[in-house]
């Protein structure tokens, strides 16, 4: 129970991506005729809220039955109304509709006030150049700021004084102090790499750095391929396996000083569009490790011919689009199939498909991750984290999170879109809490919200599509790798425990 007024305060949320964290299970309308009725209790509550907001430090008078400024839900926290006396008042009859009042009621109860508002009191990184990011979906600046302590420090070298980032792009063949596990022992919190396993994934892609779905030219080039190699030092067989490619007399254009043969200076992309292939070799192989070589290929319409990751079909935009030297011993199949590819136009091009039908819902979804920039990425990873870490508190441990009606349970689930910051509410019954259930009060929230997926400006206009369509729902706080790669409820039953074990429990959203 609470002040529904203030409760519903997140329509006038400033400046965000979205606004729409509000169930529209109440309507003001109600809201207002519960006020009046109640107006006794509300009065007994303001004064009881008014002690509460200022030890929160927030004072002014308009939150009181506006919006109160917090994040993830704007609302109250129910103990301070149990407090108040305003327990079992009865709400349960406000709405009519014995359905939507549970829901109501759940919203009401399980909403929680946090202790800092973003919007005031933005996530703020030092150590990096200066940025505000002005769309970011959770105040964010990077900069320092000499009157505050930051939240987070980007550094070369951990310092005691906050919490440090370690953001690089370089593969760990050459600095193996960037992995993961050895970052996080020299004292890193948070870790930003190519890897998709790291907190906060930094990697080469991106719709707007690449045309990704430029038109493919003729291939006007008598040599198969092109290479662009100017370390002939690499720490994988890049090396081995170009010499290898050239004994199996595949001709090769090599624009690099490393085996160079042709004028270096080239526009590259403008070159590649020639080539029926591009030799996109990593100087190391890496999970992860996908360089601007493979998207350069991809754009020209060149198809590549990778050393690299091995998972380098993560990143490709269909089966079949790339061709894979994994080790020393795969030069030769690779070649003949190059030379294949070479003899057999409709072969070659059922490997640029992808380029007239769109690539796949997989490739949409991780090239999506980059529509949201890296360093909003880690505000909404830091301003999760604080949260999710205020939520331990124990008044807020005690939210109902779930309610029973008739016969059946309702469970109080929290969504977002990957790439947002703020939950909105969702509600599953008992009766029908599976994951194509979950699924579908998840595209008729969004829907009904008309919610515009995050990435829309940014992808290609021609693969934007117009249908909302989810692609991952998965619970808040995994990895990228988990979220796209790895992650998977077994089944409904599986589903069940989850939200079982986890009240009110968060989901993120991807969208393709
Ligand atoms: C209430 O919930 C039950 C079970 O989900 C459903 O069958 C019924 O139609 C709902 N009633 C209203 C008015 O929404
Ligand atoms: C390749 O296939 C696409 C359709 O999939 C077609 O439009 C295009 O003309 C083909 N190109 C060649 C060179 O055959």
């Amino acid at each position: 129970m609470g002040i529904v007024p203030k409760l519903r305060g997140a329509r006038t949320h400033e400046g965000l991506p979205i606004s729409d964290g509000l169930s529209h299970f109440t309507s003001a309308s109600n809201n207002k005729k519960w006020l009046t009725s109640m107006s006794l209790l509300v009065a007994l509550v303001v004064i009881a809220e008014i002690g509460f907001v200022g030890r929160l430090g927030i004072i002014k008078n308009a939150d009181i039955f506006g919006s109160l400024p917090a994040m993830f839900r704007k609302s109250h926290t129910s103990a301070r109304l149990k407090a108040a006396g305003a327990r079992n008042f009865g709400i349960r009859a406000l709405g009519g509709d014995r359905n939507s009042t549970c829901e109501e009621w759940l919203e009401r109860e399980d909403a929680v006030v946090y202790s800092r508002d973003f919007s005031e009191d933005p996530i703020l990184v030092s150590g990096d150049y200066p940025q505000e990011l002005k769309t970011c979906a959770v105040g964010c600046k990077i900069g320092s700021d000499p009157s505050k302590k930051p939240d987070a420090i980007i550094t070369q070298l951990p310092e005691p004084q906050a919490p440090c980032v370690l953001r690089t792009m370089e593969s760990t063949a050459y600095y193996p102090e960037n992995s993961i596990a050895l970052a996080r022992r020299r004292g890193y919190e948070y870790v930003m790499t190519t890897s998709l396993s790291s907190d906060v994934p930094v990697g080469y892609f991106s719709w707007a750095e690449y045309d990704i779905m430029a038109p493919v030219i003729p291939k006007t080039k008598s040599a198969l391929a092109a290479a662009f190699i100017s370390n002939c030092d690499a720490r994988n067989f890049r090396i081995q396996a170009l010499v290898g490619l050239e004994k199996e007399n595949i001709k090769i254009d090599s624009y690099g000083i490393c085996h160079g043969n042709q004028n270096g200076g080239v526009d590259k992309v403008e070159t590649l569009k020639h080539y029926k292939f591009s030799l996109a070799f990593e100087n190391s192989n890496e999970e992860d490790y996908v360089s601007e070589k493979f998207f350069q290929s991809l754009v020209a319409g060149s198809v590549p011919v990778v050393v690299g990751a091995p998972n380098i079909e993560d990143f490709s935009p269909s089966p079949g689009s790339y061709l894979h030297i994994k080790e020393t011993d795969n030069v030769h199949s690779v070649a003949e199939r190059m030379k294949y590819l070479a003899k057999n136009p409709d072969a070659y091009n059922q490997s640029l498909r992808w380029k007239y039908e769109g690539p796949s819902d997989s490739f949409k979804a991780l090239l999506d991750m980059a529509a949201v920039h890296s360093s909003c990425r880690l505000c909404i990873h830091l301003a999760t984290i604080f949260l999710e870490e205020e939520e331990k508190n124990s008044d807020i441990q005690k939210r109902p999170c779930k309610c029973e009606t008739g016969s059946e349970t309702v469970y109080h689930l929290y969504v977002r879109e990957r790439g947002r910051f703020e939950v909105d509410s969702i509600f599953l019954r008992s009766g029908d809490l599976t994951l194509e259930a979950l699924e579908a009060a998840v595209l008729k929230h969004f829907k009904s919200r008309k919610h515009e997926p995050i990435w829309k400006r940014e992808r290609p206009e021609s693969i934007r599509g117009d249908e909302l369509k989810v692609y991952r729902i998965y619970p808040l706080g995994l990895t990228q790798r988990q979220a796209l790669y790895t992650f998977k409820f077994k089944d409904d039953v599986d589903l069940r425990n989850h939200i079982e074990n986890n009240p009110c429990a968060k989901f993120e959203i991807i969208f393709v």
